[in-house]
């Protein structure tokens, strides 16, 4: 990556699941380990930016370098990052978002067992960045879309929807592609369709085409 692409850029990413708590000892998540979101961050750093990380569960340790918030639930999530979103120039949403929580909240003491089947009643959570999308005024917001079929139409159908610029699709059924593994094939979609189609490549080569996409589309602010 070119070094002082994004200098004076200040960029928020989110990486790693979120955790939705059923009761004081259990809890609903999901496979992300952290290493696509992570990898976005250091390119970002690595480029001169300056860089605030919001992550959730993680199965590898952050970069050094960033600003670190964590956080558990889609609810933290969505605090943390619309508290620093207005100073931000580029955010990029690799985090994986639970959709749905326990309705009636986390319960103050361990669920106990009764019958031979339990129903667990959930609710939607707030979609992050689709709030963020509502909100934009300068930020250039990139979403991420794990899909496991006809992956080109839900990732436009998300862009649109979530008002992002652009939208990295990867089919997560595919080996080599998506949660937990070094690498990832993704699709950029922007709202011309698609950017670019990347090989199977590390996360961390993604990162850097990424980011690269990112700043060839930036509006060109003259004085920097
Ligand atoms: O962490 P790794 O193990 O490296 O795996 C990487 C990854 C597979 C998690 C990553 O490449 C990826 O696809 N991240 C997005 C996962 C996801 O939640 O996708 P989605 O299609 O369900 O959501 C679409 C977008 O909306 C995402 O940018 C997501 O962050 C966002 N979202 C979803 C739900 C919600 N409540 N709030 C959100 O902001």
């Amino acid at each position: 990556a070119r070094s002082g692409t994004l200098a004076g850029k200040r960029v928020l990413v989110t990486a790693g699941g979120t955790m939705e708590r059923l009761d004081p000892v259990r809890y609903l998540t999901n496979d992300s380990s952290g290493k696509m979101g992570f990898a976005i961050a250091e390119a970002a750093l690595l480029m001169g930016a300056e860089v605030t990380l919001v992550a959730g569960r993680t199965a590898v340790p952050p970069p050094a370098g960033v600003e670190l918030v964590r956080v558990e639930s889609a609810q933290q999530m969505l605090d943390a990052v619309t508290g620093v979103y207005d100073k931000m120039d580029i955010v990029v949403k690799a985090a994986a978002v639970a959709d749905y929580r326990r309705a009636a909240g986390v319960s103050d003491h361990k669920l106990k067992k009764s019958g031979e089947r339990l129903t667990l009643e959930l609710e939607r959570t707030t979609d992050v960045l689709e709030t963020l999308g509502k909100r934009k005024n300068h930020q250039f917001l990139v979403g991420f879309a794990a899909e496991t079929e006809q992956v080109e139409r839900y990732a436009m159908d998300k862009l649109r929807r979530k008002h992002c610029d652009l939208i990295v699709a990867n089919d997560v059924s595919i080996e080599g592609a998506g949660f937990n593994g070094d690498t990832n094939i993704v699709q950029v979609y922007g709202e011309e369709g698609l950017v670019e189609a990347l090989p199977l490549l590390s996360k961390r080569e993604v990162a850097n085409r990424l980011l690269e996409l990112i700043a060839d589309r930036l509006p060109r602010s003259g004085g920097k």
